[in-house]
């Protein structure tokens, strides 16, 4: 076992901290929720155990069951696991396959329609900016990352879309929409950060009942018990 060191990073819903295991990260889940660029500020009751369970459960079955590497080691607390030390790369992953949130907005489409075909988007990682979206031409100006990762990145966010989503539909979620980010491990590019109701849209397959941090952003009430049901629902 890892002795955790001094914190290394603190964001909106996590902290990172340094391990005695240079190549280990011991991360934090946070109850605090955030919307809209860190405007509306709140919390949500057990929201770190959630993040943190459901998280490790994804990152297990992409890892095992569908040869995405993740950053993922070990769960070490209910809020707390530890990560492979990886430099992340700035670059917001969004894969949609249902019109929702900003993309709805955006290009004048209905919450709730299928698109013909899945999105992916890009957002460049950087509050001062707003994370704006950005697209490959920007990527390789800035160089967020290179010709060879980005192919990687792409490759791995559209193999998580079509696992997970097909994993999820197990237990009568849909999977709208998704953030991903991905680091540099050993040369490698690997799927970092947190796959969670924060940083995904699910839906009741049946109800369209929405499982996630919208109910949080929109104040729809019954937050804590979207993420709890969540957990419910994968586990079995
Ligand atoms: P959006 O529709 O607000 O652009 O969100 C798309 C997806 O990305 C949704 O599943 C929520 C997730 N997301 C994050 O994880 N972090 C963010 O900062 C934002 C804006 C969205
Ligand atoms: N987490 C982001 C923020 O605080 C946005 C979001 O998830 O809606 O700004």
């Amino acid at each position: 076992m890892v002795t955790k060191l001094e914190q290394l990073y603190e964001g909106k819903a996590k902290k990172i901290f340094k391990t005695d295991e240079q190549s280990i990260y011991w991360v934090v889940y946070k109850d605090d929720a955030t919307a809209f660029d860190g405007k509306k500020k709140g919390t949500i009751k057990g929201k770190g155990y959630y993040n943190n369970q459901i998280s490790a459960h994804f990152f297990k079955y992409l890892e095992d069951k569908c040869q995405v590497p993740t950053h993922y080691v070990e769960t070490v607390s209910e809020t707390e696991m530890l990560v492979k030390a990886v430099e992340i790369i700035p670059i917001e992953v969004i894969a949609r396959n249902i019109a929702a949130g900003s993309l709805a907005k955006r290009i004048g489409v209905a919450e709730g329609t299928k698109l013909k075909k899945p999105v992916l988007e890009f957002c460049y990682k950087s509050d001062e900016l707003g994370d704006p979206m950005i697209n490959d031409y920007h990527i390789a100006a800035l160089e967020l990352a290179s010709e060879e990762e980005l192919a990687e990145i792409k490759r791995l966010a559209w193999l998580v879309n079509e696992k997970l989503s097909a994993y999820v539909a197990n237990f009568n979620l849909t999977l709208v929409d998704f953030k991903l980010e991905f680091g540099r491990f050993r040369g490698q590019v690997i799927l970092a950060d947190e796959i969670s109701p924060d940083t995904c849209r699910f839906w009741d397959s049946t109800t369209q009942e929405k499982l996630d941090k919208d109910r949080f952003r929109r104040d729809l009430g019954q937050v804590e018990e979207a993420y709890q049901e969540v957990l419910r629902r994968i586990r079995g």
